[in-house]
């Protein structure tokens, strides 16, 4: 009897193990799932990587363009401090008042680079000293370069015959506005400086056309 039990006893086991799932197809499971949340984690750094790209991409090109179109439409001198700029001569150099001052007679009205990349000119006067203000030597008719003429105290232009006196006033047209008024001071370290005229426009006494 006790034969036959553990006969049966034996047999049952086989029968368990054998309808039993063995292990190498549940390790097959898991590493096939480990595989594919690993292929997920892969393709979501890409996707952020590309994403990453894109905005990036898309941020320079609209900094690339609309920087310069913003500040087009921003007032020169706006941007904080006195929005002053050295004096260059014809070959970019700084200009220094104590050295442009001691190569030039007084009276002088000689071009600089000034605001904008315009031509202005520095004034010397008579105690050798430099004038407060520079003048822009775009002619208000149509744009010439209007230059001095120290025989004829005055600022003549070729174009179309306007005239302007020292203080670039208008004195003939066809001009119909005085040149372009801008402060010139001396920096701490020597440079001319042009800055912005905002004031009123002490030859008309009004406020100046060019702000
Ligand atoms: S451009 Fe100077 S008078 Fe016309």
């Amino acid at each position: 009897m006790k034969l036959l039990s553990l006969v049966s006893t034996l047999l049952a086991l086989g029968c368990t193990s054998a309808f039993a799932p063995s292990n190498n197809g549940a390790r097959a499971v898991v590493s096939t799932n480990m595989a594919a949340a690993e292929e997920l984690y892969i393709d979501e750094e890409r996707r952020f990587l590309m994403n990453l790209i894109l905005v990036g991409s898309g941020a320079l090109t609209v900094g690339a363009i609309g920087v310069p179109y913003i500040a087009f439409f921003v007032p020169p001198g706006s941007g904080g401090g006195s929005g002053g700029i050295p004096a260059k001569d014809a070959l970019g150099d700084d200009l220094f008042a104590q050295s442009y001052l001691e190569s030039k007679p007084a009276g002088d009205r000689s071009l600089a680079q000034g605001l904008k990349g315009d031509a202005t000119y520095l004034i010397v006067k008579e105690d050798k000293t430099l004038e407060s203000y520079g003048l822009n030597a775009v002619c208000t008719h149509l744009g010439c370069v209007v230059p001095w003429s120290a025989a004829q105290n005055k600022f003549m232009c070729p174009c179309h015959g306007s005239q302007y006196a020292p203080t670039g006033a208008v004195v003939r047209g066809p001009a119909p506005l005085p040149l372009a008024l801008a402060h010139c001071d001396t920096a701490e370290d020597g440079k001319i400086m042009f800055s912005p005229w905002t004031e009123d426009d002490f030859r008309t006494g009004g406020k100046g056309w060019w702000n």
